[in-house]
């Protein structure tokens, strides 16, 4: 089970009649995953228009450019359950974000707040202080095109959870799950070599590391192909009902 399947399943193993949404949708991954559980809806939010076609094309769907910033579009006590997987870390206030997904649940619904750890990002290379450093160097720098991030996110959920409820939107604590998914492959395109160019991107603007740094995806590639390669990163997942 990959990560999109495993937030899906923390919202509920059935959703039958329920109305859920993903917040930060991207191309519907976790959106997939969780019609597979039988919502009456699926609310797929994002501020880009990026779903994948058979996602949009299910009737149970509703998908809507939304800036999440700005607030969660969706009615007072309108959901039953939402997910959010790898999107706080891009918001102006992440609090903000939650007091305001609290608003949208009805009372005793249920948010899977999820996040990668971006610093535990683990990959087998035969330069350990050279894939430290870069791996420093990508938590600290904004990593893709989103102009905020934090490489840290993962661990500061619970502590998110319980500055919303110091604003008035108070969250009961269901259970906290961590896991770290491994991949073997280094073929472009691949979940690592997405993440290793994004580390690599990141190096570019300190040029003695981006220097170093050159040989590092063909290193990796070389131990993909010799079978020695992993990566993996923690990701942690808040399962939180609304008080
Ligand atoms: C790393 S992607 C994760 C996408 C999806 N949740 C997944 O796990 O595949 C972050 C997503 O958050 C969205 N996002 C970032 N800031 C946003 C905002 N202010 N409002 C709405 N969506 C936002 C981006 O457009 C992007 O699709």
């Amino acid at each position: 089970m990959g990560r999109h399947e495993r937030v899906a399943a923390l919202a509920g193993e059935d959703l039958a009649g329920l109305e859920v949404a993903d917040l930060g949708c991207g191309p519907g991954r976790t959106v997939r995953a969780l019609l597979a559980a039988g919502p009456r809806r699926v609310h797929a939010l994002d501020r880009t228009s990026g779903l994948d076609d058979d996602v949009l094309a299910d009737a149970r769907v509703r998908s809507r450019l939304a800036d999440l910033d700005e607030g969660v579009p969706l009615a007072d006590g309108s959901l039953d359950a939402a997910v959010s997987l790898n999107v706080v870390e891009h918001l102006a206030s992440p609090v903000d974000h939650l007091v305001d997904c609290h608003r949208a649940l009805a009372p005793g619904g249920r948010l899977v707040l999820a996040h990668s750890d971006w610093d535990t990002a683990l990959f087998t290379s035969s330069d350990d202080g050279l894939t430290r450093a870069l791996v420093d160097r990508f938590v600290a720098a904004a990593h893709g095109p989103a102009p905020r991030s934090d490489g840290f996110m993962g661990r500061k959920l619970l502590g998110l959870s319980d500055a919303s409820g110091a604003c008035g939107a108070p969250w009961e604590v269901e259970g906290v799950e961590v896991w770290a998914d491994g991949h073997r492959r280094f073929d472009d395109g691949s979940v690592a070599w997405k993440v290793a160019t994004a580390v690599l991107a990141a190096a570019g603007d300190e040029p003695a590391l981006a220097a170093r740094a050159a040989g590092w995806v063909e290193d990796l590639r070389a131990l993909a192909d010799a079978g020695q390669f992993l990566f993996a990163v923690t990701d942690v997942a808040v399962v939180l009902r609304r008080a």
